[in-house]
C-alpha cells in the first residue's frame, strides 16, 4: 500500500511536500496490493479528499475482491475505475469532471476492442451532485455515496444488466460497516481506522454535514476487533478517523458509556500496537478524559490536529464554530499542561464572508500565541447550499490571496522553528519505507515529521532512536544512534 501520508497538493498548503495531516489534495492513485493475478479483473481507484476517503477506497477494494477485482496502480486497461471524490472546495469538484473526461477516452478505446470499463464515481461529490454527474458525464456507470459502498457488488451486477447508470446515494438505515467483509487487504505499518462518521455541527462554510450525514460512532467492540486484525497483519501505528473523531462515543463491556479517551486506553492495551493517533477533532469535543489520555497513555502520540479556522470571535460566531478564540487558547493551555511536548496543528480559512482586516489580524494574533508545528490554510470557497455561500460581504479574491499569503508566511516560519527545535535531540522514529536516496530509510517522529536517515532496510518496521541533525522546512534528517528500541 502506498504511503499513508500524502503530499498536500491542493491545500493552498505551506509547501508541496508538506504531509497532509487531515486531507489529501489531488487524485492519489492507490497502489493497494501486490500485482494482480493473471486472471484477476483490474481495479483502479483514484482518491481525493480526507483520510476517510483513503480508508473508504480501501474498503471498496475489499468488497470488490470476492468478485475477482484486484487493485492496479494505473487506469490503463482497467476493468473498473472508481473516482472517490471530495466536495470540500470548488476546485475539488471540477477536478472530478476533468478526470472523467480523460477516462471517457480510455473507456471508448477499451470498448472499441470489445472490452468493458466500469466507471464509478463515489464519495462526497457523488453524494452532492449525483444527478449532475450523470447529466454531464452520461458514460458513468455507477454513482454511489459514502454510505452505500458496501452495495458495490450488487451495483456492479446491476450496471452490467442496465442500459443506464446505477445511482445509490441514500443514507440507508443499515450500517455499511456491518456489511464489510471480514477479510481485508493488509494496510501496512501505518493504517487508518474509521471510528466515527458524519457531522452535526453545521459550520456555515462546510458541506460535510450534507455529504456525510449525521454524526454516528462505530461500536467499541467493532473498532477493537478491526484494530486487532490490523495489528495481526503487521500494523504498528493506527490513526483513528472521523469527521469529528473526538465526538466518538460508545459503551464498554459493562455497558458504561465511553468517550474517545477511554477507547484510546483500550486500544493501547493491544500488544504490538505502538502508536495511536486520531483526526480530525473539534475543539468543542475535547473532553477531560481525552486530555487525560494525552497525559497518561504513552502510545497516544503527542500530536493533535485541532482546527480553529479563525482567531476572530465575530467570525467564529458567523462560522457557527461554537467556541471563542479565548476558549481555544485555554484548551491549548490545558492540553499542553497535560502533555508539555504536544505538537499542534490546525486548519484556517481566510476570507469567510464578513471577515475584515481586523478579524484577519485577530487570526494572526492567535497563531502567534499558539505556535503551530504544522497547519493547513485555505481561501474561503463558497459551497452551494451552505449558509455562508449566500451571505453578504463576500471578500474579494485578491484580498483572500493577500491574507492567505500573510498567514502562510507566519505558519511556515512556525513549522520551520518547530523542526529546527528538534535538531540535536534523540527521537524515536518509526521507519516505514525506503528513502528517496540510495541507502536511506524514511519514517516519522512522534510529532509526525518525516525523517530520513542512512540505515539498513532491515530497520523498516521498527522504532529506532535517531539523533536529528537538520530540521528542514518540511522534514528532518538524522543519524541512527547505536541503541535500537525493542521491537
Ligand atoms: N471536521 C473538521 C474539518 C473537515 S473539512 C473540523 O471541523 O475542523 C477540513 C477543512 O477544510 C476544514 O477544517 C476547513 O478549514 C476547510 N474547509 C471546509 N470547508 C471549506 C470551504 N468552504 N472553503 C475553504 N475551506 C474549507
Ligand atoms: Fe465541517 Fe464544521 Fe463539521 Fe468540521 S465541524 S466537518 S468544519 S461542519
Ligand atoms: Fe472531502 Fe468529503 Fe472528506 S467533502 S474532506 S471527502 S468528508
Amino acid at each position: 500500500m502506498q504511503a499513508r501520508f500524502v503530499p498536500a497538493l491542493d491545500r493552498g498548503g505551506i509547501a508541496a511536500d508538506v504531509c497532509a495531516a487531515n486531507m489529501m489534495g489531488g487524485g492519489e492513485r492507490m497502489d493497494m496490493s501486490d500485482r494482480p493475478k493473471a486472471n484477476a479483473k483490474r481495479l483502479h481507484v483514484i482518491t481525493w479528499g480526507c483520510q476517510m476517503n483513503v480508508y473508504d477506497s480501501g474498503r471498496m477494494a475489499d468488497v470488490l475482491a470476492p468478485l475477482g477485482y484486484a487493485p492496479v496502480d494505473a487506469p490503463d486497461d482497467a476493468d473498473m475505475v472508481i473516482l472517490n471524490t471530495c466536495h470540500i472546495r470548488d476546485r475539488a469538484a471540477e477536478k472530478v469532471f476533468s478526470e472523467l473526461g480523460r477516462l471517457r477516452v480510455m473507456k471508448q478505446v477499451r470498448e472499441a476492442a470489445g472490452n468493458k470499463m466500469v466507471l464509478a464515481v463515489a464519495g462526497c461529490v457523488a453524494q452532492a451532485e449525483g444527478a449532475e454527474i450523470i447529466a454531464r458525464a452520461p458514460y458513468v456507470d455507477i454513482v454511489l455515496g459514502p454510505q452505500t459502498y458496501h452495495k458495490l457488488p450488487e451495483m456492479v451486477a446491476r450496471a452490467a444488466r442496465a442500459g443506464g447508470a446505477v445511482i445509490d446515494t441514500d443514507f440507508p438505515a443499515e450500517d455499511k460497516f456491518d456489511h464489510l467483509p471480514d477479510a481485508a487487504a493488509a494496510q501496512g505499518m501505518t493504517a487508518f481506522l474509521t471510528i466515527q462518521e458524519g457531522c452535526d455541527k453545521f459550520c456555515s462554510f462546510c458541506v460535510v454535514p450534507y455529504t456525510r450525514g449525521a454524526e454516528s460512532s462505530r461500536p467499541a467492540a467493532a473498532v477493537l476487533a478491526e484494530a486487532r486484525r490490523l495489528v495481526a497483519q503487521g500494523t504498528r501505528e493506527i490513526t483513528l478517523l472521523g469527521q469529528n473523531v473526538n465526538a466518538w462515543h460508545g459503551t464498554g463491556p459493562d455497558g458504561a458509556p465511553a468517550s474517545l479517551g477511554q477507547l484510546v486506553r483500550w486500544l493501547a492495551e493491544i500488544p504490538g500496537l505502538w502508536r495511536i493517533r486520531y483526526t480530525t477533532s473539534h475543539p468543542r469535543d475535547m473532553d477531560a478524559a481525552l486530555i487525560a489520555a494525552h497525559a497518561e497513555v504513552p502510545e497516544l502520540m503527542p500530536y493533535l490536529h485541532l482546527p480553529v479556522q479563525s482567531g476572530s470571535d465575530r467570525i467564529l460566531a458567523a462560522m457557527n464554530r461554537k467556541h471563542t478564540a479565548a476558549e481555544y487558547l485555554a484548551l491549548v493551555d490545558r492540553l499542553r499542561a497535560a502533555r508539555p511536548d504536544l505538537a499542534l496543528s490546525s486548519d484556517f480559512i481566510v476570507g469567510h464572508p464578513g471577515e475584515t482586516e481586523a478579524d484577519f489580524q485577530a487570526t494572526m494574533e492567535l497563531v502567534r500565541k499558539v505556535r503551530f508545528a504544522q497547519a493547513f490554510s485555505f481561501k474561503y470557497s463558497p459551497r452551494p447550499g451552505t449558509p455562508a455561500a449566500g451571505a453578504p460581504m463576500q471578500v474579494p479574491e485578491a484580498e483572500k490571496d493577500r491574507r492567505l499569503q500573510e498567514l502562510q508566511a507566519e505558519l511556515r516560519l512556525q513549522q520551520a522553528e518547530f523542526n529546527q527545535s528538534l535538531e540535536g535531540q534523540v527521537v524515536k522514529v518509526l521507519f516505514t519505507n525506503p528513502g528517496r536516496r540510495a541507502g536511506q530509510i524514511g519514517g516519522r517522529t512522534p510529532w509526525l515529521q518525516p525523517v530520513h536517515a542512512i540505515g539498513p532496510e532491515s530497520l523498516i518496521g521498527q522504532e529506532v532512536l535517531v539523533r536529528i541533525v537538520t530540521g528542514h522546512p518540511n522534514s528532518l534528517t538524522g543519524t541512527l544512534i547505536e541503541e535500537v528500541a525493542p521491537a
